[in-house]
């Protein structure tokens, strides 16, 4: 047997661990709910403190666990976010493409990102919601595109409300996830693995790995 696969139970072989960040209002909630139960909901409950959601897949044969972390984008709960960071193994970058702001304050969240995640280039995706709002737009495409460009991410539009992409930027992080994984996992004496946890599970013992790649230091601001 694999010891890292992570079901002991058996209903599971991988559980990976996303979260999604990005400035109050961009929409984390609305796009973790569209991806996980396909629904839209126009009130705004900001997020108190963190939450999470799951959602089981299949990919190349081997059935995921996915756990998508939702923090809340207000200031006053920054620092209990950060202390989830160490533990994903991807990230979605959310701004919101109507509002300026949610995207200057992207290089924030990605400093955050790089002082408190498992290394200084974690894998994450860059992503400009509220699509649907394309009147209203304040930010380009081609800005966003740049911006992940410049910070080494991927980057994709996406609408909560009408679904457009929510499905595609997860899987996006999930390829790069994933590739990361099967690179890292057989390695045990890599230096990429930085350990392996073993995780209480409702009750069942479970192995998560954590990954930990070079400390490199890259900037992307110019
Ligand atoms: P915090 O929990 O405070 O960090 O906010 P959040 O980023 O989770 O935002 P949330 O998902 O609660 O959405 C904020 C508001 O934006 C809500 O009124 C949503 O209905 C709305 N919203 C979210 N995504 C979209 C979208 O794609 N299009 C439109 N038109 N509205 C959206």
């Amino acid at each position: 047997m694999n010891e890292f696969r992570s079901s002991a139970a058996g209903d599971y072989d991988y559980l990976i661990k996303l979260l999604v960040l990005g400035d109050s209002g961009v929409g984390k909630t609305s796009f973790l709910v569209r991806y996980v139960d396909d629904r839209f909901c126009d009130r705004f409950l900001s997020t108190v403190g963190i939450d999470f959601k799951e959602k089981r897949i299949t990919k190349n044969r081997k059935r995921l666990r996915l756990q998508l972390w939702d923090t809340a984008g207000q200031e006053r709960f920054r620092s209990l976010a950060t202390a989830f960071f160490r533990n994903a193994m991807g990230f979605i970058l959310v701004y919101d493409i109507t509002n300026r702001q949610s995207f200057v304050n992207i290089r924030d969240w990605l400093e955050q990102l790089r002082t408190h995640s498992y290394s200084y280039e974690p894998l994450a995706i860059l992503v400009g919601n509220k699509t649907d709002l394309h009147l209203e737009r304040s930010i380009e495409k081609s800005d966003g595109e740049r911006l992940a460009t410049k910070c080494g991410m991927n980057y994709i539009e996406t609408s909560a409300k009408s679904g457009e992409n929510v499905r595609e930027a997860v899987d996006i992080l999930l390829d790069l996830v994933w590739d990361k994984m099967m690179k890292t996992i057989p390695a045990v004496g890599d230096p990429l693995l930085h350990s392996l946890v073993a995780v209480e599970d409702d009750g069942r013992t479970s192995r998560q790995t954590e990954l930990e790649s070079g400390n490199g230091k890259r900037c992307c601001y110019s």
